[in-house]
C-alpha cells in the first residue's frame, strides 16, 4: 500500500514536473528577442498525442502535403492576398488586443492572410471592424458588398475539413517586443472546425500586401528568418526572428525570385541535385522557373516533405537506389517509395549525401534531413517524395523536414534567401 502510494506520488510529481517544465520551457521568447516556434505535435501543444515523430511525419506527408501542394501548384493565378494554404505546422505565441490576450497562432510562411479567433472581439477596446472601402478588402475575396461603408465579410474553407466566416478587422498585435497597432486580419465570427483548423488563428508570412511581412515592412524591413526544430526534439522548439537585427551576417544566399503567377510564394532557382558525387541528369524543364505558368521551386515550411516533379524525382530516386544497392530491395511506406531494411547484413554504410544545387548555393543535406527511420522496425526511407501529378503546374517544394535545424533567411529587399546549419532545438 505504502509502495503504491509512493508510486502514485512519484507519478503525480513526475507529471506535475513535466507540466511545470512545459510551462517554463514553452513559448518563452529568447534573450535576443526571437519568437519561439513549436511544432504542433510538440510536448508544448498536443501533450497527449503520444504519436512518434515517424508516424507523425508519415501521417502529415500523406494527408496534409498533397492538399497543400495542390494549392501551391494551382493553375489559377493567385493574385489575391487572401490566400490560405491550409496547414500550419508551427505555432507561436502573440498578444492581441487591449487589454492584451495571449493567442497561440499557426504560422503559414506561404500564405498572405492572417485570421484570428476570439470568443468576444468586443472585449478588446482597440478592435475595429473594417468596411468594404478599406484597401485590403478586395484582396480578401469578400462576400458581395452592399455599399462601400458596409463591413467586409468573407466565408472561407480551410484544410479540406473546416470552414469559417470572418469580418475584416484591425487591432493591435504584439510580436516579440513590438506592437503593430493597426494589424489587419480576418476576425473569425463563426467556424465549423475539423482537426486541421488552428483554433486561435493563423499568421501569414507570405509576400503579398496583406501578409504580416508586408504590414510590418516599416518596422522589420521585410526581412525575417526562422529555424525549424528537429523532428526528434522533445519540445520541438525553434525560432522566428523578425527584422534585419541579429540576422546571420555571413549566411550563404541564393537569389529570391518573384513569380508574378504566384506572388505570395518564395521562389528560388534550383538548378540540379546530386546524389553522392553524381549530378543527377534531370529533364531541364523539371526545375525551370516560368513566370507564365508558375513553374519552379518554392521554399515552404508549411509542406512537410520536399517534393520534386515526377521526372526529376524518378531520376534522383533511381540514382539513390543504385548507390545504396540494398540487398533486400526497396519498399514503399506512405509518401516514401525508397525504404530499405537496415537490419542484419542489409545496408550498413552511410547513405549517399543528397545535395540541392541552388543558384550560388549548395545545400548538402545531413542525414537527419535526407533520411527518415521507422520507429517500429529497422527501416530507413529516403525522405523525399514525388509532387502530386494530378495538378496542372510543375512546382518543386523545399519543405520543412529538409529545413529542420537550418536557419532560413528571407530578405525581400535584398532579393535573397539564406540557408545555414544551426541547432534550433
Ligand atoms: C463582450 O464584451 C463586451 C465588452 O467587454 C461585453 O459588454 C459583452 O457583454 C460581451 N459579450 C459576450 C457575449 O460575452
Ligand atoms: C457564409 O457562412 C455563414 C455561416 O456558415 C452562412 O450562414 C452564410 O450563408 C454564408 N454566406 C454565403 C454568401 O455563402
Ligand atoms: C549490388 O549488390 C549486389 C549483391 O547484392 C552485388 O552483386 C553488386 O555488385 C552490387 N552493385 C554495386 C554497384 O555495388
Ligand atoms: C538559374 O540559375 C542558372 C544557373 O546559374 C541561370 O542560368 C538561370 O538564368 C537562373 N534562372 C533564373 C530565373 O534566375
Amino acid at each position: 500500500m505504502a509502495f503504491l502510494l509512493s508510486l502514485y506520488i512519484l507519478l503525480l510529481c513526475t507529471s506535475l514536473n513535466a507540466a511545470a517544465a512545459a510551462a517554463t520551457t514553452c513559448f518563452v521568447p529568447s534573450k535576443t528577442g526571437d519568437i519561439t516556434l513549436h511544432h504542433i505535435n510538440s510536448n508544448c501543444y498536443r501533450f497527449s498525442s503520444g504519436i512518434t515523430p515517424f508516424d507523425n511525419i508519415l501521417q502529415l506527408s500523406t494527408t496534409v502535403d498533397p492538399f497543400r501542394l495542390s494549392l501551391l501548384a494551382s493553375s489559377v493565378p493567385i493574385a489575391s492576398g487572401f490566400h490560405i494554404l491550409n496547414s500550419a505546422i508551427y505555432l507561436l505565441r502573440a498578444n492581441f488586443g487591449s487589454p492584451a490576450q495571449p493567442l497561440l497562432l499557426g504560422l503559414d510562411p506561404s500564405a498572405d492572410a492572417s485570421f484570428l479567433t476570439l470568443s468576444n472581439f468586443s472585449s478588446s477596446s482597440s478592435f475595429q471592424a473594417l468596411p468594404c472601402s478599406f484597401t485590403l478588402c478586395p484582396l480578401f475575396k469578400p462576400l458581395p458588398c452592399s455599399s462601400p461603408s458596409s463591413l467586409c465579410f468573407y466565408n472561407q474553407s480551410y484544410g479540406g475539413d473546416s470552414s469559417f466566416s470572418a469580418v475584416l478587422a484591425q487591432d493591435s498585435l504584439v510580436l516579440a517586443a513590438d506592437t503593430i497597432p493597426t494589424f489587419a486580419f480576418g476576425a473569425v465570427t463563426y467556424f465549423d472546425a475539423g482537426p486541421s483548423f488552428p483554433k486561435q488563428g493563423i499568421l501569414g508570412l507570405g509576400r503579398g500586401p496583406a501578409s504580416v511581412v508586408s504590414q510590418t515592412a516599416s518596422v522589420y524591413h521585410s526581412i525575417f528568418s526562422y529555424c525549424l526544430p528537429g523532428y526528434n526534439s522533445y519540445y520541438f522548439s525553434g525560432s522566428l526572428r523578425l527584422g534585419p537585427l541579429h540576422q546571420p551576417p555571413r549566411i550563404r544566399t541564393t537569389p529570391l525570385l518573384l513569380n508574378p503567377h504566384r506572388p505570395s510564394l518564395y521562389y528560388v532557382n534550383l538548378t540540379s541535385v546530386s546524389v553522392g558525387r553524381v549530378r543527377v541528369a534531370v529533364p531541364p524543364a523539371s526545375f525551370a522557373f516560368d513566370p507564365q505558368s508558375g513553374a519552379g521551386t518554392v521554399v515552404d515550411a508549411g509542406t512537410v516533405i520536399t517534393r520534386f516533379v515526377a521526372p526529376a524525382y524518378a531520376a534522383i530516386r533511381d540514382e539513390f537506389r543504385k548507390q545504396v544497392n540494398a540487398s533486400a530491395g526497396y519498399e514503399s511506406l506512405g509518401a516514401f517509395d525508397t525504404c530499405y531494411s537496415t537490419a542484419g547484413d542489409g545496408v550498413t554504410a552511410a547513405p549517399p549525401t543528397v545535395t540541392l544545387h541552388l543558384d550560388g548555393l549548395d545545400i548538402a543535406l545531413p542525414a537527419e534531413n535526407a533520411m527518415i527511420h521507422s520507429s517500429a522496425r529497422p527501416l530507413a526511407c529516403l525522405a523525399l517524395a514525388v509532387a502530386p501529378t494530378n495538378v496542372n503546374a510543375v512546382v518543386n517544394v523545399i519543405a520543412s523536414y529538409q529545413q529542420q535545424n537550418h536557419r532560413v533567411m528571407i530578405d525581400i529587399p535584398g532579393s535573397r534567401v539564406g540557408f545555414a546549419r544551426e541547432n534550433c532545438s
